[in-house]
Protein backbone atom coordinates (compact mmCIF):
# COMPACT_ATOMS: atom_id res chain seq x y z
CA UNK A 1 0.00 0.00 0.00
CA UNK A 2 2.99 2.35 0.80
CA UNK A 3 4.65 1.90 -2.22
CA UNK A 4 1.69 2.84 -4.46
CA UNK A 5 1.15 5.94 -2.37
CA UNK A 6 4.31 6.90 -3.17
CA UNK A 7 4.30 6.76 -6.25
CA UNK A 8 1.01 8.34 -6.59
CA UNK A 9 2.94 11.24 -4.99
CA UNK A 10 5.63 11.40 -6.99
CA UNK A 11 3.07 11.45 -10.58
CA UNK A 12 0.87 14.12 -8.86
CA UNK A 13 4.56 16.16 -8.35
CA UNK A 14 5.44 15.82 -11.71
CA UNK A 15 1.88 16.07 -13.00
CA UNK A 16 2.09 19.71 -10.75
CA UNK A 17 5.68 20.47 -12.53
CA UNK A 18 4.89 19.45 -15.72
CA UNK A 19 1.75 21.69 -16.04
CA UNK A 20 -0.81 19.23 -16.89
CA UNK A 21 1.40 16.57 -18.10
CA UNK A 22 -0.16 13.97 -16.35
CA UNK A 23 -3.41 15.41 -15.98
CA UNK A 24 -5.39 12.27 -17.28
CA UNK A 25 -3.43 9.89 -14.51
CA UNK A 26 -6.45 9.10 -12.52
CA UNK A 27 -6.57 9.37 -8.48
CA UNK A 28 -8.11 6.49 -6.99
CA UNK A 29 -10.48 6.54 -3.83
CA UNK A 30 -9.46 3.45 -2.43
CA UNK A 31 -5.70 3.28 -3.57
CA UNK A 32 -4.76 6.95 -3.17
CA UNK A 33 -7.24 8.79 -0.57
CA UNK A 34 -9.10 6.21 1.51
CA UNK A 35 -5.64 5.39 3.20
CA UNK A 36 -4.77 8.92 3.64
CA UNK A 37 -7.91 9.93 5.68
CA UNK A 38 -7.48 6.96 7.37
CA UNK A 39 -3.62 7.85 8.61
CA UNK A 40 -4.42 11.49 9.22
CA UNK A 41 -8.08 11.94 9.77
CA UNK A 42 -9.99 9.26 11.05
CA UNK A 43 -9.36 8.44 14.50
CA UNK A 44 -11.42 11.98 14.89
CA UNK A 45 -13.97 11.28 12.08
CA UNK A 46 -15.44 8.09 12.30
CA UNK A 47 -19.11 6.86 13.25
CA UNK A 48 -18.17 6.92 16.64
CA UNK A 49 -16.52 10.51 17.16
CA UNK A 50 -17.97 12.64 14.20
CA UNK A 51 -15.71 15.77 15.08
CA UNK A 52 -17.58 18.85 13.61
CA UNK A 53 -20.28 16.07 12.21
CA UNK A 54 -17.89 15.02 9.76
CA UNK A 55 -17.71 10.90 9.20
CA UNK A 56 -14.59 10.26 6.67
CA UNK A 57 -14.74 6.72 6.79
CA UNK A 58 -16.66 6.35 3.69
CA UNK A 59 -17.43 8.62 0.25
CA UNK A 60 -21.16 8.74 0.93
CA UNK A 61 -20.74 9.98 4.51
CA UNK A 62 -18.18 12.88 3.19
CA UNK A 63 -21.54 14.02 0.68
CA UNK A 64 -23.78 14.09 3.98
CA UNK A 65 -24.00 17.40 6.13
CA UNK A 66 -21.87 18.12 8.38
CA UNK A 67 -21.95 20.80 11.00
CA UNK A 68 -21.04 23.40 8.25
CA UNK A 69 -22.40 21.67 4.80
CA UNK A 70 -21.13 18.59 2.89
CA UNK A 71 -17.33 17.81 3.29
CA UNK A 72 -17.21 16.87 0.03
CA UNK A 73 -19.38 18.32 -3.47
CA UNK A 74 -18.15 16.05 -6.39
CA UNK A 75 -16.58 17.93 -9.01
CA UNK A 76 -16.40 21.41 -6.64
CA UNK A 77 -13.20 21.47 -4.68
CA UNK A 78 -14.42 24.38 -2.98
CA UNK A 79 -17.98 23.82 -2.48
CA UNK A 80 -17.67 21.14 0.44
CA UNK A 81 -15.82 22.57 3.45
CA UNK A 82 -12.93 19.46 3.59
CA UNK A 83 -10.22 21.29 0.97
CA UNK A 84 -10.29 24.42 2.92
CA UNK A 85 -9.33 22.95 6.19
CA UNK A 86 -6.20 21.18 5.10
CA UNK A 87 -5.09 23.95 2.66
CA UNK A 88 -2.92 26.67 3.51
CA UNK A 89 0.21 27.61 5.69
CA UNK A 90 -1.60 26.84 8.68
CA UNK A 91 -4.48 24.50 7.90
CA UNK A 92 -6.67 23.33 11.12
CA UNK A 93 -6.80 19.89 10.07
CA UNK A 94 -5.20 17.54 11.12
CA UNK A 95 -6.86 19.02 14.48
CA UNK A 96 -3.02 17.38 16.19
CA UNK A 97 0.11 15.81 13.68
CA UNK A 98 1.22 16.97 10.74
CA UNK A 99 -0.62 19.02 8.28
CA UNK A 100 -0.47 17.27 5.04
CA UNK A 101 1.93 17.66 2.44
CA UNK A 102 1.29 20.16 -0.55
CA UNK A 103 0.98 17.14 -2.74
CA UNK A 104 -1.35 15.42 -0.17
CA UNK A 105 -3.35 18.48 -0.65
CA UNK A 106 -3.61 18.63 -4.30
CA UNK A 107 -3.60 14.74 -4.26
CA UNK A 108 -7.52 15.45 -2.70
CA UNK A 109 -8.28 17.99 -4.43
CA UNK A 110 -7.73 16.58 -7.42
CA UNK A 111 -10.19 13.78 -7.01
CA UNK A 112 -13.09 15.88 -5.50
CA UNK A 113 -12.63 17.72 -8.73
CA UNK A 114 -13.05 14.55 -11.11
CA UNK A 115 -16.12 13.76 -9.37
CA UNK A 116 -15.13 12.38 -6.14
CA UNK A 117 -15.61 9.02 -7.53
CA UNK A 118 -15.96 5.95 -5.06
CA UNK A 119 -13.55 2.96 -6.58
CA UNK A 120 -14.25 0.96 -3.55
CA UNK A 121 -14.44 -2.57 -4.65
CA UNK A 122 -17.58 -4.66 -3.99
CA UNK A 123 -16.88 -7.00 -1.35
CA UNK A 124 -16.33 -10.12 -2.30
CA UNK A 125 -18.35 -13.32 -1.18
CA UNK A 126 -17.23 -16.85 -1.29
CA UNK A 127 -18.47 -19.51 -3.26
CA UNK A 128 -17.11 -22.15 -1.95
CA UNK A 129 -17.63 -22.80 2.15
CA UNK A 130 -14.59 -22.69 3.92
CA UNK A 131 -12.57 -26.27 4.75
CA UNK A 132 -12.28 -26.81 8.39
CA UNK A 133 -9.36 -28.28 10.48
CA UNK A 134 -10.24 -28.24 13.37
CA UNK A 135 -13.83 -27.25 14.74
CA UNK A 136 -15.23 -24.16 15.21
CA UNK A 137 -15.71 -21.50 18.41
CA UNK A 138 -19.25 -21.37 17.82
CA UNK A 139 -19.96 -17.75 19.28
CA UNK A 140 -24.26 -17.23 18.59
CA UNK A 141 -27.10 -19.14 18.20
CA UNK A 142 -30.79 -18.78 16.92
CA UNK A 143 -33.97 -20.59 16.59
CA UNK A 144 -36.72 -20.02 14.98
CA UNK A 145 -40.48 -18.98 16.56
CA UNK A 146 -42.48 -21.12 13.95
CA UNK A 147 -39.76 -24.23 15.84
CA UNK A 148 -38.08 -24.77 11.96
CA UNK A 149 -34.73 -23.42 11.99
CA UNK A 150 -31.33 -23.38 13.71
CA UNK A 151 -28.22 -21.19 13.32
CA UNK A 152 -25.03 -21.54 14.36
CA UNK A 153 -22.10 -19.70 12.76
CA UNK A 154 -18.87 -20.93 10.94
CA UNK A 155 -15.97 -19.05 10.07
CA UNK A 156 -17.07 -16.49 7.63
CA UNK A 157 -19.99 -18.33 7.66
CA UNK A 158 -23.56 -18.94 8.94
CA UNK A 159 -24.77 -22.93 9.03
CA UNK A 160 -28.46 -23.17 8.94
CA UNK A 161 -30.34 -26.71 10.58
CA UNK A 162 -33.84 -28.07 10.19
CA UNK A 163 -34.39 -28.61 13.95
CA UNK A 164 -36.20 -31.42 13.57
CA UNK A 165 -33.86 -33.93 11.98
CA UNK A 166 -31.06 -31.68 13.38
CA UNK A 167 -29.64 -31.75 9.63
CA UNK A 168 -28.32 -28.64 7.61
CA UNK A 169 -29.98 -27.69 4.92
CA UNK A 170 -27.80 -24.09 4.05
CA UNK A 171 -24.71 -22.71 4.72
CA UNK A 172 -24.31 -19.21 4.35
CA UNK A 173 -21.37 -17.40 2.44
CA UNK A 174 -19.70 -14.26 3.46
CA UNK A 175 -20.75 -13.36 7.00
CA UNK A 176 -19.15 -10.81 9.38
CA UNK A 177 -15.36 -12.40 10.44
CA UNK A 178 -17.00 -12.55 13.73
CA UNK A 179 -20.39 -13.21 14.70
CA UNK A 180 -21.71 -11.68 17.75
CA UNK A 181 -25.07 -12.27 17.84
CA UNK A 182 -28.07 -14.14 15.54
CA UNK A 183 -31.40 -14.14 15.61
CA UNK A 184 -34.68 -14.99 12.77
CA UNK A 185 -37.09 -12.61 12.32
CA UNK A 186 -40.67 -12.62 14.29
CA UNK A 187 -42.29 -14.53 11.37
CA UNK A 188 -39.12 -17.01 11.24
CA UNK A 189 -38.56 -15.88 7.13
CA UNK A 190 -35.16 -14.18 7.69
CA UNK A 191 -32.52 -14.32 9.80
CA UNK A 192 -30.50 -11.57 10.95
CA UNK A 193 -26.82 -11.41 11.36
CA UNK A 194 -24.57 -9.26 13.12
CA UNK A 195 -20.99 -8.94 13.92
CA UNK A 196 -17.99 -7.30 12.00
CA UNK A 197 -14.46 -6.66 12.36
CA UNK A 198 -13.21 -5.96 15.45
CA UNK A 199 -11.60 -2.05 15.02
CA UNK A 200 -12.56 -2.43 11.49
CA UNK A 201 -15.85 -2.40 10.88
CA UNK A 202 -19.77 -3.29 12.32
CA UNK A 203 -21.70 -5.47 9.66
CA UNK A 204 -25.19 -6.07 9.60
CA UNK A 205 -26.89 -8.67 7.28
CA UNK A 206 -30.36 -10.20 6.46
CA UNK A 207 -30.45 -13.81 4.92
CA UNK A 208 -33.02 -15.63 3.89
CA UNK A 209 -32.26 -18.79 5.59
CA UNK A 210 -34.38 -21.23 2.88
CA UNK A 211 -32.76 -19.53 -0.39
CA UNK A 212 -29.36 -18.73 1.07
CA UNK A 213 -29.81 -15.24 -0.52
CA UNK A 214 -28.68 -11.98 1.01
CA UNK A 215 -31.47 -9.95 1.89
CA UNK A 216 -29.52 -6.52 2.92
CA UNK A 217 -26.29 -5.53 4.55
CA UNK A 218 -25.53 -2.62 6.54
CA UNK A 219 -21.40 -1.35 6.57
CA UNK A 220 -22.38 0.38 10.29
CA UNK A 221 -19.64 1.85 12.11
CA UNK A 222 -15.87 1.55 12.45
CA UNK A 223 -15.75 -1.21 14.65
CA UNK A 224 -17.60 -4.50 16.02
CA UNK A 225 -21.47 -4.75 16.45
CA UNK A 226 -22.23 -6.59 19.57
CA UNK A 227 -26.24 -7.53 19.33
CA UNK A 228 -29.51 -6.09 18.72
CA UNK A 229 -32.82 -7.28 18.11
CA UNK A 230 -35.51 -7.37 15.44
CA UNK A 231 -39.11 -4.97 16.18
CA UNK A 232 -42.20 -7.07 16.66
CA UNK A 233 -43.95 -6.57 12.95
CA UNK A 234 -39.92 -7.52 11.47
CA UNK A 235 -39.83 -3.79 9.43
CA UNK A 236 -36.58 -3.15 11.49
CA UNK A 237 -33.56 -4.13 13.36
CA UNK A 238 -31.78 -2.07 16.22
CA UNK A 239 -28.42 -2.90 17.17
CA UNK A 240 -25.57 -1.48 19.21
CA UNK A 241 -21.82 -2.17 19.48
CA UNK A 242 -18.35 -1.28 19.95
CA UNK A 243 -18.43 2.00 18.13
CA UNK A 244 -21.11 3.34 20.99
CA UNK A 245 -23.53 3.66 18.64
CA UNK A 246 -27.45 2.63 18.60
CA UNK A 247 -29.01 2.19 15.42
CA UNK A 248 -32.11 1.66 13.83
CA UNK A 249 -32.50 -0.24 10.63
CA UNK A 250 -35.23 -0.45 7.89
CA UNK A 251 -35.06 -3.53 6.74
CA UNK A 252 -36.64 -3.02 3.58
CA UNK A 253 -35.17 0.07 2.36
CA UNK A 254 -32.08 -0.22 4.18
CA UNK A 255 -32.31 2.92 5.86
CA UNK A 256 -30.80 4.20 8.66
CA UNK A 257 -33.64 5.66 10.78
CA UNK A 258 -32.49 6.41 13.87
CA UNK A 259 -28.72 6.61 15.37
CA UNK A 260 -27.83 7.83 18.97
CA UNK A 261 -24.76 7.74 21.54
CA UNK A 262 -26.60 7.10 24.57
CA UNK A 263 -23.71 5.72 26.22
CA UNK A 264 -20.45 6.67 27.17
CA UNK A 265 -18.71 3.23 26.40
CA UNK A 266 -19.49 -0.23 24.62
CA UNK A 267 -23.08 -0.93 23.83
CA UNK A 268 -23.40 -4.64 24.54
CA UNK A 269 -27.39 -5.35 23.76
CA UNK A 270 -29.91 -3.30 22.53
CA UNK A 271 -33.75 -4.79 22.25
CA UNK A 272 -37.37 -3.43 21.16
CA UNK A 273 -39.87 -2.55 23.76
CA UNK A 274 -43.40 -1.35 23.88
CA UNK A 275 -44.62 -2.60 20.82
CA UNK A 276 -41.39 -1.36 18.72
CA UNK A 277 -41.93 2.09 20.60
CA UNK A 278 -39.39 1.88 22.56
CA UNK A 279 -35.85 0.18 22.92
CA UNK A 280 -33.31 -0.46 25.59
CA UNK A 281 -30.18 0.04 25.17
CA UNK A 282 -27.51 -1.99 27.87
CA UNK A 283 -23.83 -0.67 28.39
CA UNK A 284 -20.43 -1.32 29.49
CA UNK A 285 -20.78 2.15 31.07
CA UNK A 286 -23.19 0.60 33.63
CA UNK A 287 -26.65 1.55 32.30
CA UNK A 288 -29.92 -0.02 30.75
CA UNK A 289 -31.32 3.22 28.80
CA UNK A 290 -34.99 4.11 27.34
CA UNK A 291 -34.49 5.32 24.21
CA UNK A 292 -37.64 6.29 21.79
CA UNK A 293 -36.93 4.06 18.84
CA UNK A 294 -37.95 6.49 16.25
CA UNK A 295 -36.50 10.23 17.27
CA UNK A 296 -33.76 8.20 19.49
CA UNK A 297 -34.93 10.55 22.36
CA UNK A 298 -33.59 9.53 26.02
CA UNK A 299 -36.43 8.56 28.12
CA UNK A 300 -34.72 7.59 31.10
CA UNK A 301 -32.53 5.56 32.69
CA UNK A 302 -33.75 2.24 33.69
CA UNK A 303 -31.65 0.61 35.89
CA UNK A 304 -29.55 1.73 39.56
CA UNK A 305 -26.01 1.78 38.28
CA UNK A 306 -24.38 -1.14 39.56
CA UNK A 307 -22.28 -2.87 37.19
CA UNK A 308 -21.21 -3.29 33.42
CA UNK A 309 -23.87 -4.76 31.33
CA UNK A 310 -22.34 -6.76 29.21
CA UNK A 311 -25.57 -9.28 27.78
CA UNK A 312 -28.73 -8.42 27.25
CA UNK A 313 -32.26 -9.95 26.71
CA UNK A 314 -35.62 -9.03 25.70
CA UNK A 315 -37.94 -10.89 28.06
CA UNK A 316 -40.15 -12.74 25.16
CA UNK A 317 -43.85 -12.02 26.27
CA UNK A 318 -43.13 -9.28 29.12
CA UNK A 319 -42.62 -5.95 29.22
CA UNK A 320 -38.98 -7.32 30.94
CA UNK A 321 -35.30 -7.25 30.34
CA UNK A 322 -32.64 -9.44 31.66
CA UNK A 323 -29.02 -8.64 31.49
CA UNK A 324 -25.61 -9.95 33.12
CA UNK A 325 -22.65 -8.13 33.65
CA UNK A 326 -19.42 -8.11 35.76
CA UNK A 327 -20.79 -9.59 38.50
CA UNK A 328 -21.96 -12.31 36.91
CA UNK A 329 -25.35 -12.77 38.09
CA UNK A 330 -28.65 -12.53 35.97
CA UNK A 331 -30.66 -9.46 36.85
CA UNK A 332 -34.41 -9.30 35.60
CA UNK A 333 -35.83 -5.37 35.41
CA UNK A 334 -39.06 -3.54 34.14
CA UNK A 335 -38.63 -2.02 30.73
CA UNK A 336 -39.81 1.14 31.73
CA UNK A 337 -38.91 4.58 33.03
CA UNK A 338 -37.82 4.76 36.40
CA UNK A 339 -40.71 7.10 37.38
CA UNK A 340 -40.43 11.32 38.55
CA UNK A 341 -38.40 12.20 41.46
CA UNK A 342 -36.84 8.72 41.90
CA UNK A 343 -34.08 8.93 44.60
CA UNK A 344 -30.77 7.78 42.23
CA UNK A 345 -29.97 4.85 45.17
CA UNK A 346 -33.49 2.80 44.85
CA UNK A 347 -34.00 0.52 41.90
CA UNK A 348 -37.84 0.20 41.49
CA UNK A 349 -37.84 -1.67 38.12
CA UNK A 350 -35.66 -4.35 39.68
CA UNK A 351 -37.92 -7.63 39.61
CA UNK A 352 -35.59 -10.09 40.92
CA UNK A 353 -31.69 -11.73 40.16
CA UNK A 354 -30.75 -15.52 39.58
CA UNK A 355 -27.17 -17.33 40.82
CA UNK A 356 -24.23 -16.22 39.33
CA UNK A 357 -21.14 -18.01 37.80
CA UNK A 358 -17.94 -17.31 39.76
CA UNK A 359 -15.99 -16.51 37.09
CA UNK A 360 -17.94 -15.17 34.72
CA UNK A 361 -21.24 -15.48 32.36
CA UNK A 362 -20.95 -16.59 29.24
CA UNK A 363 -24.49 -17.46 27.55
CA UNK A 364 -28.01 -16.39 28.49
CA UNK A 365 -31.36 -17.15 26.55
CA UNK A 366 -34.80 -17.27 27.53
CA UNK A 367 -37.63 -19.85 26.24
CA UNK A 368 -40.23 -19.18 23.67
CA UNK A 369 -42.66 -18.16 26.29
CA UNK A 370 -40.20 -16.15 28.53
CA UNK A 371 -40.65 -18.88 31.18
CA UNK A 372 -37.29 -20.27 31.61
CA UNK A 373 -33.91 -18.80 31.32
CA UNK A 374 -31.35 -20.85 30.71
CA UNK A 375 -27.43 -19.53 31.80
CA UNK A 376 -23.77 -20.42 31.18
CA UNK A 377 -20.52 -19.81 32.69
CA UNK A 378 -17.35 -20.30 34.30
CA UNK A 379 -15.50 -21.87 35.80
CA UNK A 380 -18.41 -24.62 35.81
CA UNK A 381 -18.47 -25.23 32.21
CA UNK A 382 -22.15 -26.29 32.82
CA UNK A 383 -25.68 -25.34 31.79
CA UNK A 384 -28.47 -23.58 34.33
CA UNK A 385 -32.25 -23.85 33.77
CA UNK A 386 -34.36 -21.15 35.91
CA UNK A 387 -38.03 -20.80 36.63
CA UNK A 388 -37.80 -17.23 35.91
CA UNK A 389 -40.74 -16.26 38.35
CA UNK A 390 -39.14 -17.44 41.07
CA UNK A 391 -35.14 -17.34 40.42
CA UNK A 392 -35.07 -20.88 41.03
CA UNK A 393 -33.51 -23.71 39.77
CA UNK A 394 -35.04 -26.18 37.37
CA UNK A 395 -32.28 -28.26 35.28
CA UNK A 396 -28.68 -28.18 34.99
CA UNK A 397 -27.05 -29.61 32.21
CA UNK A 398 -23.37 -31.17 32.43
CA UNK A 399 -20.16 -32.75 30.59
CA UNK A 400 -19.23 -29.65 28.58
CA UNK A 401 -15.17 -29.71 27.95
CA UNK A 402 -15.20 -25.68 27.27
CA UNK A 403 -16.81 -22.65 27.99
CA UNK A 404 -20.59 -22.42 26.38
CA UNK A 405 -21.12 -19.18 24.27
CA UNK A 406 -24.46 -20.19 22.57
CA UNK A 407 -27.73 -21.70 24.05
CA UNK A 408 -30.88 -22.17 22.61
CA UNK A 409 -34.28 -23.36 23.83
CA UNK A 410 -36.85 -25.45 20.90
CA UNK A 411 -39.82 -23.97 20.90
CA UNK A 412 -41.85 -26.73 23.00
CA UNK A 413 -39.48 -26.15 25.59
CA UNK A 414 -38.73 -29.43 26.16
CA UNK A 415 -34.76 -29.27 24.89
CA UNK A 416 -31.99 -26.82 24.71
CA UNK A 417 -29.23 -26.63 23.04
CA UNK A 418 -25.86 -25.57 23.49
CA UNK A 419 -22.93 -24.25 21.63
CA UNK A 420 -19.48 -22.70 22.63
CA UNK A 421 -15.46 -23.56 22.36
CA UNK A 422 -15.24 -26.98 22.16
CA UNK A 423 -17.29 -26.49 18.12
CA UNK A 424 -19.90 -29.28 19.12
CA UNK A 425 -24.02 -28.67 19.40
CA UNK A 426 -25.22 -30.45 22.70
CA UNK A 427 -29.00 -31.63 22.87
CA UNK A 428 -30.44 -31.91 26.06
CA UNK A 429 -34.03 -32.98 27.70
CA UNK A 430 -35.38 -30.87 30.25
CA UNK A 431 -36.98 -33.51 31.53
CA UNK A 432 -33.72 -35.39 32.99
CA UNK A 433 -31.35 -33.06 32.13
CA UNK A 434 -29.72 -35.62 29.75
CA UNK A 435 -27.83 -35.18 26.71
CA UNK A 436 -29.66 -36.62 23.52
CA UNK A 437 -27.38 -35.92 21.03
CA UNK A 438 -24.18 -33.32 19.92
CA UNK A 439 -22.56 -33.05 16.75
CA UNK A 440 -20.12 -30.39 14.97
CA UNK A 441 -21.85 -28.41 12.64
CA UNK A 442 -19.29 -28.68 9.98
CA UNK A 443 -17.48 -31.17 8.72
CA UNK A 444 -13.69 -31.27 9.94
CA UNK A 445 -10.45 -33.00 8.14
CA UNK A 446 -6.99 -33.25 8.84
CA UNK A 447 -5.54 -34.20 12.07
CA UNK A 448 -7.67 -31.92 14.79
CA UNK A 449 -10.91 -33.85 13.97
CA UNK A 450 -12.65 -35.29 15.82
CA UNK A 451 -13.48 -38.93 15.88
C1 LIG B 1 -7.38 15.02 16.69
C2 LIG B 1 -8.68 15.07 16.11
C3 LIG B 1 -8.84 15.46 14.65
C4 LIG B 1 -8.15 14.99 13.57
C5 LIG B 1 -7.00 14.00 13.55
C6 LIG B 1 -8.78 15.58 12.41
N1 LIG B 1 -9.79 16.38 12.81
FE1 LIG B 1 -11.10 17.37 11.58
N2 LIG B 1 -12.08 18.08 13.17
C7 LIG B 1 -11.77 17.87 14.48
C8 LIG B 1 -12.62 18.69 15.34
C9 LIG B 1 -12.59 18.72 16.85
C10 LIG B 1 -13.49 19.39 14.47
C11 LIG B 1 -14.60 20.35 14.87
C12 LIG B 1 -14.22 21.75 14.55
C13 LIG B 1 -13.10 22.28 15.43
O1 LIG B 1 -13.15 22.08 16.65
O2 LIG B 1 -12.17 22.86 14.89
C14 LIG B 1 -13.14 18.98 13.13
C15 LIG B 1 -13.77 19.45 12.00
C16 LIG B 1 -13.47 19.06 10.71
C17 LIG B 1 -14.20 19.45 9.54
C18 LIG B 1 -15.44 20.31 9.52
C19 LIG B 1 -15.06 21.74 9.52
C20 LIG B 1 -16.27 22.64 9.50
O3 LIG B 1 -16.09 23.81 9.82
O4 LIG B 1 -17.38 22.17 9.20
C21 LIG B 1 -13.59 18.89 8.46
C22 LIG B 1 -14.01 18.97 7.01
C23 LIG B 1 -12.47 18.14 8.97
N3 LIG B 1 -12.42 18.27 10.34
C24 LIG B 1 -11.58 17.45 8.18
C25 LIG B 1 -10.49 16.77 8.66
C26 LIG B 1 -9.51 16.13 7.81
C27 LIG B 1 -9.57 16.09 6.30
C28 LIG B 1 -8.60 15.56 8.63
C29 LIG B 1 -7.37 14.80 8.24
C30 LIG B 1 -6.47 15.44 7.33
C31 LIG B 1 -9.00 15.83 9.99
N4 LIG B 1 -10.13 16.58 9.97
C32 LIG B 1 -8.33 15.36 11.12
C33 LIG B 1 -10.79 17.02 14.96
C34 LIG B 1 -9.88 16.33 14.16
Amino acid sequence: MKGIFRGTTLLVLMWAAGGGAWAAEEISYIRDVAPLFRRHCNGCHHPGKEKGGVDLTTVAAMLRDGRHGPAVVPGDPVGGSLLGEIQGPEPAMPKEGDPLSAAQVDLVMRWIRAGAVDDTPPRVRPVEPPVYRSAPSLTAMAVSSDGRWMAVPGRREVLVFEVAGMTRVRRLLGTPVRVEWLAFSPDSTRLAVMGGDPGVTGEVQVWDPVSGELAREWVVGADTVLGGDWSPDGTRLVCGGADRVVRVLGVGDGLETMRVMPHSDWVFGAVFVDGGRRVVSGSRDRTLRLLESDTGKLVDVVNRDSEPVVRLLRRPGHEEVAFAGSEFRPRLYRAKDRGEGVDPGKDPNFVREFDGFGDGMTAMAFSADGGKLATAGVPAGEVRVYDVGNARRVQTFRGHAGPVYALGFTVDGERVLTAGAEGLIRVFAMKDGQMQTNFCPVEVTGDLARP
